[in-house]
């Protein structure tokens, strides 16, 4: 008898690629595709290689002993509260604390206007399971996080990208998008949009356009989804206020600890006026029963007792740093046909390369020169985005960052005169969204 016979599986799929089962997903697993560059950020990983290309958080600036003492004290003390189920909306306390954190961004909401999720990404997949039907119209700025665009997706909504630039959204985009949506007769479920310190763009919308976004919007009944998980990580300044501020029954707000504490609590949360916090609530019991106790306590206890604040500062100084040691080297090291954005906080750079270069074809090039990037098309649901690519600059160290710029200058510099001897370098076919994987989002 087989291994595979012992273990109850299917012989002919062992050790093979071979998916037997293929012909009986369902139609919105097609849309779930890993992207081909994923077996190239195994390769990016290696120590060798200056990432550029990684969203994680560099949660070693945190005081790692207070966590541990904190969380040790959770069990010891809390244990069985701690590691006992919890309610579906999420710890109570925790979403007061919540409330107080969203009032740094000019929101003012009351704990029962919270649910807590599993990140904000969980919180995209409730939305988009509570709102979308296949081939309903979601709005996304162009380019958008590939998270939430492989949460499309999964449901089949259909993509239409707005135009952005370097103040975000343009609204006549928006407006012009939506007018022709409705004469169409295609129904728009939502705008989702991260207005400030865009992921991949780190672009931010200006006040005025916020205000002609959320106008237009209620306009036209159109729900708008306002991502935020980088609003408190700004450079300069005091946080940008949310559309969710001026706008409490048109916005759904998203927010999230894993940037500004540590992604691996998964503590994120989504703020909606009641209606749709109800479904929210059914949609999670339905997902996962409820959220972990242990690691909502833990995030309360962080945030009782320990200066927050503080740490959110610490994370801003150290990213303000990486994001000049990348900009200084840009402006250095780069051919003057390449353009990128100056973002004001978050952690990326959208850099645009030259007519006839494609950063995906780039990509294996640049790996070979130890330094990697995330090709522009993940960042779109329709296949364009070729002469893009998202610069990260949260995670790898200023010299490290300086060494990648270099690296990638050069691969740059060689496929502009491959393109001049020989022409365009191909973009090769997309298929469907690209998902890097969570340390690439
Ligand atoms: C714009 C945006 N939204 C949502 C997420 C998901 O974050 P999390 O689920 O860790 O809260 C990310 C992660 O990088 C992000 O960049």
């Amino acid at each position: 008898m087989t291994a595979e016979r012992d273990h109850g599986q299917a012989p002919a799929t062992h050790g093979s690629r071979i998916d037997a089962y293929v012909d009986r997903y369902a139609a919105r697993a097609t849309g779930m595709v890993a992207s081909e560059i994923r077996a190239l950020f195994a390769v990016a990983s290696r120590p060798e290689v200056v990432s550029l290309a990684g969203g994680m958080p560099y949660v070693t600036a945190l005081p790692l002993d207070m966590v541990g003492e904190l969380v040790s004290d959770l069990v010891t003390k809390r244990g069985p509260v701690a590691l006992q189920y919890g309610s579906g909306q999420g710890d109570p306390h925790l979403r007061e604390q919540i409330c107080e954190v969203m009032r740094l961004e000019g929101i003012h909401a009351g704990a029962n206007d919270v649910v807590v999720t599993v990140g904000s990404q969980q919180a995209l997949d409730l939305i988009t399971r509570i709102f979308i039907d296949p081939g309903d119209v979601v709005l996304a700025e162009g380019p958008s996080y590939v998270g939430a665009l492989g949460t499309f997706a999964a449901y089949q909504a259909k993509v239409v990208h707005i135009a952005m630039d370097d103040q975000g959204i343009v609204p006549e985009s928006l407006a012009q998008t939506i007018y022709a949506l409705e004469t169409a007769g295609a129904p728009i479920k939502f705008l989702y949009t991260i207005p400030t310190f865009q992921n991949p763009a780190g672009v931010t919308l200006n006040i005025a356009r916020r205000q002609q976004v959320l106008d237009i919007c209620q306009r036209a009944g159109v729900l708008v989804i306002e991502d935020n998980p980088y609003g408190l990580l700004g450079f300069d300044g005091e946080p940008m206020r949310a559309l969710r501020a001026d706008n409490p029954d048109g916005v759904v707000y998203l927010g999230s600890f894993s940037k500004t504490l540590a992604p691996g609590f998964r503590v994120g949360w989504a703020l909606a006026p009641h209606a749709i916090r109800d479904k929210l609530v059914l949609a999670m019991e339905s997902a996962v029963l409820s959220h972990s106790s242990f690691t909502q306590l833990a995030v309360g206890q962080y945030l009782a007792t320990q200066p927050w604040r503080e740490q959110i500062k610490t994370f801003k100084e150290l990213y303000r740093e990486r994001r000049d040691a990348l900009i200084d080297a840009l402006d250095a090291l780069m051919p003057p046909e390449v353009t990128w954005t100056r973002p004001a906080g978050g952690f990326f750079v959208w850099a645009t390369l030259p007519e006839g270069l494609d950063s995906k074809a780039i990509l294996p090039r640049a790996v070979a020169e130890r330094v990697a990037f995330v090709p522009g098309t993940g960042f779109f649901s329709d296949g364009s985005g070729a002469r893009h690519m998202r610069l990260s600059f949260c995670f790898p160290e200023p010299d490290r960052i300086r060494e990648g710029v270099r690296r990638l200058a050069g691969v740059i510099e060689q496929e502009m005169q491959l393109r001049d001897t020989f022409g365009t370098s191909s973009a090769r076919e997309h298929a469907g969204v690209d998902t890097p994987g969570p340390d690439l989002a």
